[in-house]
């Protein structure tokens, strides 16, 4: 038997551009999936028989990093399905690194290329932040082109995305979950048919790309105040490209006043806000209040590891 864990992630600023090229920051938090694979007599999860729809990135898991005989895999997760919080790149991750582990082929750069090919083939469209953050853990900054800190290199199509180390300061982050399950793969083709039908929606991307740099200098100078401004234009660059919802509004207008900044974070369409701040208990109570769940996360949380 081989068990393996991966974190989850928050997107601090360029989700949706990213898909297009456009730089990402994201940060791997202290939530995690964890996953065993061990033999069987068919292939199955959790101790029930695998269906490829509900099963949908384990069962491409095995397509990527499996090819054996028929195995169980037993899942456990910290992290809420649909809550943009990377609980789909933190199972695939977990998944990949568990069953390359058992052939006795771990390592973390073929984990997150593996992973990558499983979301793409489940989402139909896809950037490899979510799976390399959980694969590298820590904090990731994704972008066209090569920086300090590389890691490893990721095309598809007619993008390439390089992925490198970034250094998280210590900063505190409050998660408001909408409760709203909302899947990456529609939002993701909402933002593709806008993008290439309108000239505003391309600008947007664009624009959201120049943020992330921005962003990147103000994490590294833990120039909260700055990072603040940045992640609320951000939110309105993607409430244009059409990811936003009402719920997530109410709780980053809740969230607002006592934050430096406060933004959707992953795909959008319901799942979570995140709010920047030095008052938590005070945040969390503000995003209670307007009817989500407050989850206060720290980041820069080790990446995917064998736990067997
Ligand atoms: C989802 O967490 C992030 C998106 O940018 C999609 C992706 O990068 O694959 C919306």
């Amino acid at each position: 038997m081989s068990r393996c864990s991966a974190p989850g992630k928050m997107i601090l600023l360029g989700e949706h551009a990213v898909v297009f090229g456009k730089p990402a920051v994201a940060l791997a938090i202290n939530l995690r999936i964890s996953s065993a694979v061990s033999k069987s007599t068919q292939y199955s999860v959790n101790g029930r028989a695998m269906q490829k729809r509900h099963h949908a990135y384990i069962s491409a898991a095995l397509d990527q990093a499996w090819g054996g005989p028929p195995i169980n895999v037993d899942t456990i997760s910290e992290i809420p399905s649909g809550s943009g919080l990377g609980s789909s790149a933190a199972v695939t991750v977990s998944c990949v690194a568990a069953m390359m582990a058992s052939k006795g082929k771990f390592n973390h750069e073929a984990v997150a290329k593996k992973s990558f090919a499983v979301e793409l083939k489940v989402q139909g469209s896809a950037s490899p932040t979510d799976t390399s953050t959980s694969t590298h853990g820590e904090g990731v900054i994704v972008s066209p082109e090569k920086l300090d800190g590389f890691l490893w290199r990721i095309e598809h199509g007619d993008n390439a995305w390089n992925m490198h180390h970034c250094d998280v300061p210590k900063l505190r982050f409050v998660v408001g979950y909408t409760g709203i399950h909302a899947a990456t793969g529609p939002l993701v083709a909402g933002v593709r048919s806008l993008v290439e039908s309108n000239k505003d929606a391309r600008r947007s991307i664009d624009r959201i790309g120049e943020i992330v740099m921005d962003g990147v200098e103000a994490l590294s100078k833990q120039d909260k105040k700055r990072l603040g401004q940045l992640m609320n234009e951000d939110h309105e660059l993607l409430n244009g490209l059409g990811v936003g919802h009402s719920a997530l509004e109410e709780l980053v207008v809740a969230a607002r006043p006592l934050s430096f900044g406060a933004k959707l974070t992953g795909a959008g369409g319901g799942g979570s806000m995140i709010a920047l701040t030095d008052d938590v208990e005070k945040v969390s109570e503000a995003i209670r209040s307007a009817g989500g769940e407050p989850i206060v996360v720290s980041v820069g949380a080790e990446g995917v590891r064998r736990d067997d």
